[in-house]
């Protein structure tokens, strides 16, 4: 799949999240294994107000290359000069968001709003091409709601306006995240759309990653089915190299890719700031260990990187003598 110069075969893309995907996170699933990375979506009228924390996001380090960058919004002459101070930041290609579903974005014309207004959409398109040399994408949803899937429609038009690859989230704005991305959409896109082709939505196994590429998808997109399991990507790989499925790493490994999580983290943000906004991550990466409320909840006392690193250490030899306890049916007591 080509954007431009990149040149990958069925990349497996990290989603943009706000958030979420931030450049530690960014880092920690390129190196276990996503092709294609994306920023987290920077609005464009505050990027060109300077407004730091969103002109921030436009910065990449080398080593997240190939990366897009995100923006959004439905002012012409903002996303304009979004994207060339996007360009200038370092992108790859500018990636724009027309998919947001949260209300005051899209209630007011951006995001997944655009998909209401086809004319305002590729009257937004334009202008960002004419704000950069660099690729432009685009990312967004199969329509407003179920009575108004505009996504045939939208094919077209990027394609037409020179757009270099689409991404289509496969549920409609109304749905937000309720019930399931429609897959069948992919065959109905595939079949329209002559430039390249990320499907996105539901993507957890490997098994999910070959049933999308084997349905027509260029590339799929991985945001939820990422977070706190950085790994997917190198077993979904592992799956589409080999047919064979990789195990689920094990406690030890889980603890091991959550402490690297949490060194990058606290070195990105600081100490303690990086140290209290990584808490949340804790529940995922131990997600199904039996009896851990008491570790969690002295995981959310402590300010600093090492006590953790020594807690965890210490979880985990607890945790396997524990297991090596054996049962009463085994003749315990
Ligand atoms: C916490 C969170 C933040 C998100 N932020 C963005 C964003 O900044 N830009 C964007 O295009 N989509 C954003 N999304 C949507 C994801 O990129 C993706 O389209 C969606 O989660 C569906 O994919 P999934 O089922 O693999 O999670 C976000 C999703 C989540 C869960």
């Amino acid at each position: 799949m080509r954007i431009g110069p990149i040149d990958i075969d069925r990349p497996l893309c990290l989603a943009p999240m706000e958030d979420v995907s931030d450049p530690p996170f960014r880092r920690l699933c390129k190196e276990e294994g996503a092709d294609l990375l994306y920023t987290e979506f920077a609005n464009c009228e505050a990027v060109t107000r300077n407004v730091e924390r969103e002109c921030r996001k436009l910065y990449v380090d080398e080593a997240e290359r190939p990366i897009g960058v995100q923006i959004y919004g439905s002012g012409e002459g903002s996303m304009e000069r979004a994207a060339t101070m996007a360009s200038e930041a370092g992108a790859d290609f500018i990636d724009i968001n027309c998919g947001c579903w949260v209300k005051k974005i899209a209630n007011r014309g951006d995001g997944a709003g655009l998909l209401r207004d086809l004319k305002k959409f590729e009257a937004v398109v334009r202008a960002v091409l004419r704000g950069t040399k660099l690729p432009v994408t685009v990312k967004t949803r199969l329509g407003w709601d179920k009575d108004s899937i505009v996504i045939l429609d939208v094919v077209r038009l990027v394609q037409d306006l020179g757009v270099s690859a689409l991404t289509v989230h496969l549920r409609t704005r109304a749905q937000g995240y309720t019930g399931c991305a429609d897959w069948s959409w992919i065959e109905k896109i595939r079949a329209v759309c002559t430039i390249p082709f990320i499907a996105n939505g539901d993507m957890v196994t490997p098994e999910d990653a070959k049933t999308c590429f084997d349905m027509g998808a260029d590339g799929i997109m991985i945001g939820r089915g990422a977070i706190a399991r950085p790994w997917v990507f190198r077993h979904m790989r592992h799956y589409l190299n080999t047919g064979e499925i990789l195990s689920e790493p094990t406690l030890k490994e889980r603890v091991e890719i959550c402490l690297r999580h949490l060194a990058m983290h606290a070195e990105y943000r600081g100490v303690p700031s990086g140290v209290f906004s990584f808490r949340r991550n804790y529940a995922g990466y131990l997600k199904g260990v039996p009896h851990i409320a008491q570790l969690r909840a002295e995981l959310m006392t402590m300010e600093r990187v090492e006590p953790i690193v020594a807690r965890l250490h210490r979880f985990m030899e607890e945790y396997s003598e524990m297991r090596n306890v054996p049962t009463p049916e085994q003749g315990g007591a």
